[in-house]
């Protein structure tokens, strides 16, 4: 099979034209003013929020920090209940904050936080639930609202991965107490590095705003714990950049996925995330196989031809010693070793799809 010029890796920025970024930065070069709440920071949230749907969006440097501002701001202190199977800042947001992370196993269906096995994670010390909707797939919102509420616990949903993504006639960032997304160069939405916090709630919003700003109310006054939280106008007009060419980007995604799943569906080696195409975003592709070993062939065999997939929550986090003391997570264990996620990205092209797909398929016609 013929070798890949140029490499394919998992992802690619969506960028828009330089020249468009240029024009939305150049005011900010003019004026001198880069950072503080300016012009283009409030511009981008005010479109993001008319885009999504949703009130109120508190923009920051990047995910991690939205997911520790609402930690700070409820004030949580004991032990969160949250996913192994997640990328390492869901975990270290909750260590930063000086919480403790109680892990609960995950769904191997949806990838989720399986919230029939919460109940039996929470103790006098639980404080909260930090759950993730796993590549844009809605967690089961309605459970973990019912067990909040019996137990009086603050629910703080890691939506890293789940802008554009409508779950029961709203944004998905709409639930929970307060949701954090990243706007980091490798998501769906990007503006370089970035984040924002997202909550219906008012009085937390401001109080998320204050804790961005060193903790300063609008008079200059010290009334809060915070930090330097704040975006600069730099990543803002790269945000308003691409948020221009959102709807082509989503469109593609979507287009991705349906033809990876078209050519690769019928192989008995591999399964898929059970999701609800509605409620979706299709911004990653991941494939789970049969074992560890099917991933380590296919993985070796794109390589060779300048493709390179990702295993993709890798490894399970309750396995990794500086995080916790090891507990058995069997289902997140399991989808840890055997998940891949495939190239996908707006520039990649159908035949680069045709390529990789026969590549995993001969990969096993040969065995
Ligand atoms: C599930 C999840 N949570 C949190 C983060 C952290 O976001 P950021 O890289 O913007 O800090 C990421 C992405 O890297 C992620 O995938």
């Amino acid at each position: 099979m013929k070798k890949q010029n140029t490499s394919l890796f998992i992802t690619q920025p969506s960028l828009a034209p330089l020249d468009e970024f240029v024009n939305i930065l150049s005011p900010a070069y003019s004026s001198g003013i880069l950072t503080h709440n300016g012009p283009l920071v409030q511009k981008l949230e005010n479109e993001l929020c008319k885009k999504l749907g949703i009130k109120n969006l508190v923009s920051v440097v990047n995910g991690t920090i939205a997911l520790q501002m609402p930690l700070k701001a409820l004030q949580l202190k004991g032990e969160i209940i949250t996913t192994p199977f997640s990328w390492i800042a869901t975990c270290s947001s909750i260590l930063w904050e000086r919480c403790r992370p109680v892990f609960v196993d995950v769904d191997p269906k949806t990838f989720n936080l399986d919230p029939s096995k919460i109940e039996d994670a929470i103790t006098f010390r639980t404080e909260g639930i930090m759950p993730v909707h796993v590549f844009s797939n809605p967690c089961d919102t309605d459970a973990i609202d019912v067990l909040s509420k019996k137990y009086g616990l603050k629910v703080i949903y890691d939506a890293a991965h789940a802008m554009f993504t409508n779950y029961k006639g709203k944004s998905l960032l709409e639930y929970g107490d307060v949701s954090a997304t990243s706007f980091h160069a490798t998501k769906l939405f990007n503006t370089g590095e970035g984040g924002a916090c997202i909550t219906t709630n008012i009085e937390l919003h401001e109080q998320l705003k204050r804790i961005r700003f060193f903790g300063h109310n609008e008079n200059k006054e010290v009334v809060e714990d915070g930090f330097n939280g704040k975006m600069t106008e730099i990543h803002a007009a790269l945000g308003l950049a691409n948020l221009e060419i959102m709807d082509r980007v989503l469109y593609r995604r979507k287009e991705i996925f349906e033809l990876y799943y078209d050519k690769l569906s019928d192989l008995d080696f591999i399964t898929f995330q059970l999701i609800d195409k509605s409620s979706y975003n299709f911004s990653y592709m991941p494939l789970v196989f049969s074992s560890e070993e099917h991933l380590h062939n296919v993985e070796k065999e794109l390589n060779k031809h300048n493709i390179f997939p990702r295993r993709y929550f890798y490894p399970s986090l309750n396995t990794l010693k500086v995080v916790s003391q090891y507990s058995l997570m069997p289902n997140s264990e399991r989808l840890a070793q055997r998940i891949l996620c495939l190239p996908s990205y707006t520039k990649l092209s159908d035949e680069n799809i045709d390529h990789i797909c026969s590549l995993i398929k001969n990969c096993f016609n040969s065995k």
